[in-house]
């Protein structure tokens, strides 16, 4: 139990950060340790952390220079009506990468610039598509600079924005093995647009923004996404890329109970990708696992977890009948979608059920907590 929350959150120091991706890697990804010593944060393994990241100091900075608005004024806070600084709020509580269409009337409505005039027409109904396309395009201090804005009034600007949501991230830790941190494993979200590097703010936030010994903000979220409460329970985990952050705390506890654990794992590559490799080959060499690894990018034909699936499908069909049971997750759009394909056809075929049966005995599975998805 504990009381912090998104309104209250808890400072934890950062202890550790680490790349776990290497050099050839196309993606950086980190383990990361927080300290919650004092927060009588006690949590399950597959419960989530919410992190609320803040905003680039640069940026606001320069919103509030080129609006010419004091850093001091105070605003007072749409949801919660606290009163606090434009500064403090535009850092901490407001979206400013994403805006909305109240934002864009409200400054197309005022002070007109000539670029401000040109772009009037968006606020037609006709022109809803081009409206929600232009929003997609540019974050407050893009459109600020775009439209030539010379000032906004800041209780105005603070009405019009959206708030900022935490991030959520799987817990990749037992807090029977560390009692006072709880681990993460983050992927720093970084793509191209319009010829900029663009960050996702909160994986930005804790993978590069933050500095050691900083204090994070964060509060426990907690799940239905736990290990099977009787160890006996063979487990099925198929987690491809930081979906396999909450198997290592599953794991964690579950090999010091003589449990059978089956994980499938992917990434693009061994070489670069294999996230907590040593802690997981120690196990498959214990013989406390049994390791189905999918290097998508290893071969020339792209291999994922469900391929890896289909080619063990009698084994794990006997599993299945043995009473084991089945956790997903990471990619909710692609691999869970193509996890769930591959379960009911292996029922199929190795259970020579058909269409209709399979999906009764999934929908069995979900109902009697035989099948949990944690999929995002
Ligand atoms: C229950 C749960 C558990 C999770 N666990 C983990 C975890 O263990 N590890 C982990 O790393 N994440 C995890 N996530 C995801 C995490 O919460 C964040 O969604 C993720 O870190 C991205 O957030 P961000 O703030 O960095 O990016 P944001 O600032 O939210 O930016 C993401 C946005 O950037 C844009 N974008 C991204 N890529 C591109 C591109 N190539 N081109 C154009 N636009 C693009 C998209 O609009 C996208 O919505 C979890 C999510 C949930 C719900
Ligand atoms: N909401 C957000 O902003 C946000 C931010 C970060 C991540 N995410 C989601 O979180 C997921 C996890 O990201 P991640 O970087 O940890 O790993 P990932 O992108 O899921 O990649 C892990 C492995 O899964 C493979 N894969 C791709 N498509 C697949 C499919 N249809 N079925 C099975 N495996 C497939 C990848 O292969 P290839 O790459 O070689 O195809 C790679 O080997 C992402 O897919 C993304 O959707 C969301």
């Amino acid at each position: 139990m504990t009381n912090y929350n998104k309104n209250n959150p808890f400072y934890s120091k950062l202890l550790k950060r680490e790349l776990v991706t290497k050099k050839g890697s196309n993606k950086k990804t980190y383990h990361i340790e927080l300290d919650i010593t004092n927060s009588n944060i006690t949590y399950t393994p597959g419960d989530a952390i919410g992190v609320l990241p803040r905003n680039c100091q640069k940026e606001v900075d320069q919103i509030l220079d080129l609006l010419q608005i004091d850093k001091d004024s105070t605003v007072v806070h749409p949801k919660t009506l606290a009163k606090l600084s434009i500064e403090s709020y535009l850092l901490h509580h407001a979206n400013i990468t994403k805006l909305t269409g109240v934002f864009l009337e409200m400054v197309l409505t005022k002070n007109l610039s000539p670029k401000q005039q040109e772009l009037k027409g968006l606020l037609l109904d006709e022109n809803k598509q081009d409206k929600l396309h232009a929003l997609q395009e540019r974050s407050l201090l893009d459109w600020i600079i775009y439209l030539e804005v010379k000032t906004i009034d800041p209780q105005d600007l603070v009405s019009h924005l959206r708030t900022l949501l935490p991030r959520l991230y799987s817990i990749a830790s037992s807090q029977q093995i560390s009692s006072t941190k709880v681990d993460l494993l983050v992927a720093m979200v970084e793509y191209e647009k319009n010829g900029k590097i663009h960050y996702g703010l909160g994986s930005h936030f804790l993978c590069l923004d933050i500095e050691m010994e900083d204090k994070v903000p964060i509060y426990l979220h907690p799940s239905k996404f736990h290990p099977p409460s009787d160890p006996n329970t063979p487990l099925i985990m198929i987690g491809p890329g930081t979906g396999v952050a909450p198997y290592r705390g599953f794991l964690q506890e579950r090999t010091q109970q003589r449990s059978k654990n089956w994980l499938f794992f992917g990434e693009q590559t061994r070489a670069n990708d294999f996230y907590y490799e040593d802690f997981l080959t120690e196990l498959e060499k214990k013989g406390q696992l049994k390791l189905s690894l999918a290097f998508s990018r290893d071969q020339e034909k792209k291999v994922y977890v469900q391929d890896l699936m289909q080619e063990q499908s009698q084994e794990l069909y006997d599993w299945i009948m043995q009473g084991a049971a089945i956790y997903v997750c990471g990619d909710a759009k692609h691999m869970a979608k193509g996890v769930n394909e591959t379960l009911h056809a292996i029922l199929e075929k190795e259970g020579l059920m058909t269409k209709e049966k399979a999906k009764s005995f999934i929908k069995e599975m979900k109902k009697s907590n035989r099948y949990f998805l944690d999929v995002y």
